[in-house]
């Protein structure tokens, strides 16, 4: 199984372009085969809006907007699965989410718990449970970046039998790209994160600059692929999402299996 990560360089509000720009490296000689993709958070729309105001108006419904229309229809097409971050809109609210689509059609969408600082006052918190989905030949499922820092995000995905974590992101501290390397030795687990590059400076004080580093991590904690710190890029593997499903660390011990549940 191929799977990769795009790695962008969004401009803030000009969603047609953004769209256009990833479609543009989905066809690109690269990607051809692919089975996976993931693309960051918040893709089509950029990171840091100025209001909830703001974002209602750029956000969309999944998955009868623009964007998910636009990665759906390449899906269909192409015959692969895609897992995109997404400004999504439902009624009066917006959430960070992340939608997964494959060949035949769009599949589930999953809304981020976990609310980085100043999203707290533009995004409602995500109230879609951690879920695994058929994906081909893995089971995935999917965060959004800085549910990393919450390792129970990533340890309820494997626990339901994830293969692979789909990790849409818009890193701005230091640690996460070293932080997965544990994520997944913990859970035995590949992941997937695929960050943004680039700087947003919308907000006065609130110089944001995306770290790059986009990854895709062995359950072994082997790094198989790594992105530059600032352009754009893609990174495409080959591996078996079977990897993942053997937890015993010796004949001896299991990491779900010993987990002491009765201490915590
Ligand atoms: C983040 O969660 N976008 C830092």
């Amino acid at each position: 199984m191929k799977v990769a990560f795009i790695q962008t360089s969004p401009e803030f509000g000009r969603i047609e372009e953004n769209v256009e720009s990833v479609l543009r490296n989905i066809r690109s000689p690269g990607l051809r085969g692919v089975d996976l993709i993931v693309l960051p958070e918040l893709f089509s729309t950029g990171y840091q809006f100025k209001s909830k105001r703001e974002c209602l108006a750029l956000a969309e419904r999944v998955p009868e907007g623009y964007a998910s229309g636009k990665l759906i229809e390449a899906a269909l097409r192409n015959k692969f699965h895609i897992v995109f971050g997404i400004a999504e809109r439902e009624g009066g609210k917006t959430y960070n989410s992340a939608a997964l689509a494959g060949p035949g059609g769009f599949i589930g969408v999953y809304r981020k718990a976990h609310l980085f600082c100043n999203e707290k006052k533009i995004f409602s918190p995500g109230n879609t449970p951690f879920k695994v989905y058929s994906a081909g030949k893995a089971k995935v499922g999917m965060m959004v970046c800085f549910d990393w820092f919450f390792p129970e995000a990533a340890r309820a995905l494997a626990v339901k039998g994830a293969d692979i974590i789909c990790h849409p992101s818009n890193l701005v501290l230091p640690y996460c790209p070293e932080a997965m390397v544990t994520r997944c030795i913990e859970n035995r687990v590949f992941a997937i994160t695929a960050n943004r590059v680039g700087v947003e400076n919308r907000r006065r004080g609130e110089r944001l600059k995306f770290i790059g580093t986009s990854e895709i991590i062995s359950p072994k904690g082997e790094i198989m692929r790594r992105a530059s710190r600032n352009r754009v890029q893609v990174g495409v593997v080959s591996i078996n999402p079977k990897d993942a499903r053997d937890k015993r660390i010796t004949p001896l011990n299991h990491i779900f299996r010993d987990r002491r549940k009765d201490m915590y």
